[in-house]
C-alpha cells in the first residue's frame, strides 16, 4: 500500500478496487446513519492555493463523518506563501496533523511535499492531475453501469489535470478511452507515453464525433483551467466545436452517461440541456467525491 495518494499511476488495481469496496461500504454506512468514526481523533490539514468548491467541502466533511477534523489552510495565510521552503512546512505540518491534503499548481511540488512528509499526503487537484474526482468519477460509474470494465469512454475538450487523469485511469483500470483535444491542447506527452508503455487502450483524436461515436461514458471540463484565466477568449475559439451537445450525443450510445467534475460553464463546454437531460449524472458524481475520499482517507490515515 502507497503512503499518499498523489496520481493514480502509483496505485496498483487491486488496491484501487479496495478503495472501491470501502466506498461502497461508507457510503451505505452513512445513507442508513451507521457511525463509522474509522478516524475518530485524527486531524486532516488541508491546504489550498487554489479555489474550490467541492474538494473543500466534502474532504471536511468527509472528516468529521470519519469521527476526526479537518483544517482548512489558504496558503496566502500560510508563511509557505510567504516563501517558506515546501520541506520545511511538510516536516512540520507532519508533527501536528495525521494526513495533508493539497490543491496546488505544481504537481512536483505536491510531490516534494509528500518526499518530505511522514504522514500521508493526498492530490487536491495540480495542473497536472486530480485523482480524487476521477475515483468518484470512476465510482459513479460503477453505481449506474453495473461495472466499470467493458464501456467505452471518451473525453472531449482539453487535454487538462482531468484529461490526464482519466488516462492514467485507462491505464490503470484498462478500460477503452478515446481523447478528443483541439491541436494545441493534447494532454501531457509524458502521461500518455507512459499509458501507452503500460498497454492502454486510448485513441487521440481532433475530432469529438471520432470520439463519442458509441461512447458510453461521455465527460468534459471547462476550457480555460484555473490559472488560465487570462486565456478564456482564446481558448474559447480554439475549442469551439468541442462542445458535448445533443447533437454530440445523437453518435454516442443512447443510454449514454455524461459527466463533468463541475464547475461547469453552461453552453460553453456542455449544453444546459444535456446537463439538465436524463443522460446527466453529474450531481451523483460531485457526492462520490466525499465518499470516494472517505475511502482514500481511512485507508491512508487508519
Ligand atoms: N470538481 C472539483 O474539484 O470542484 P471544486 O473545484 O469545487 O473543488
Ligand atoms: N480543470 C479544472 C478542474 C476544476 C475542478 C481546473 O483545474 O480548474
Amino acid at each position: 500500500m502507497n503512503k499518499d495518494f498523489l496520481c493514480l499511476s502509483d496505485w496498483s488495481l487491486e488496491d484501487l478496487e479496495k478503495i472501491f469496496a470501502l466506498t461502497s461500504d461508507l457510503k451505505s454506512k452513512q445513507k442508513a446513519g451507521i457511525q463509522h468514526h474509522l478516524l475518530a481523533g485524527k486531524t486532516l490539514g488541508m491546504l489550498f492555493e487554489k479555489s474550490s468548491t467541492r474538494t473543500r467541502v466534502s474532504f471536511e466533511a468527509g472528516m468529521f463523518q470519519l469521527g476526526g477534523h479537518a483544517l482548512f489552510l489558504a496558503s496566502g495565510n500560510t508563511q509557505m506563501g510567504r516563501g517558506e521552503p515546501i520541506k520545511d512546512t511538510a516536516r512540520c505540518m507532519a508533527r501536528y496533523v495525521d494526513g495533508v491534503m493539497i490543491r496546488t499548481y505544481s504537481q512536483q511540488g505536491v510531490e516534494e511535499f509528500a518526499q518530505y512528509s511522514s504522514v500521508p499526503i493526498i492530490n487536491g487537484l495540480t495542473d497536472l492531475y486530480h485523482p480524487c474526482q476521477v475515483m468518484a468519477d470512476l465510482f459513479t460509474v460503477i453505481e449506474h453501469r453495473g461495472d466499470y470494465r467493458e464501456l467505452s469512454y471518451c473525453w472531449i475538450g482539453d487535454g487538462n489535470n482531468m484529461a490526464n487523469s482519466w488516462i492514467n485511469a485507462a491505464a490503470a483500470f484498462g478500460f477503452e478511452l478515446r481523447v478528443a483535444t483541439p491541436a494545441g491542447y493534447e494532454p501531457d506527452a509524458e502521461v500518455c507515453q507512459r499509458a501507452a508503455d503500460a498497454g492502454a487502450r486510448i485513441l487521440y483524436t481532433n475530432d469529438p464525433s471520432e470520439a463519442a461515436r458509441g461512447a458510453q461514458v461521455l465527460n468534459t471540463d471547462v476550457w480555460a483551467s484555473m490559472g488560465q484565466e487570462d486565456e478564456q477568449q482564446e481558448r474559447e475559439k480554439a475549442f469551439s466545436g468541442y462542445q458535448i451537445n445533443m447533437d454530440l450525443l445523437a453518435l454516442a450510445d443512447p443510454d449514454c452517461v455524461v459527466m463533468h467534475c463541475l464547475p461547469a460553464h453552461r453552453d460553453e463546454e456542455i449544453t444546459e440541456e444535456v446537463m439538465e437531460s436524463r443522460h446527466a449524472i453529474i450531481y451523483d458524481e460531485a457526492e462520490n467525491r466525499l465518499h470516494v475520499q472517505k475511502a482514500i482517507l481511512a485507508t491512508l490515515m487508519g
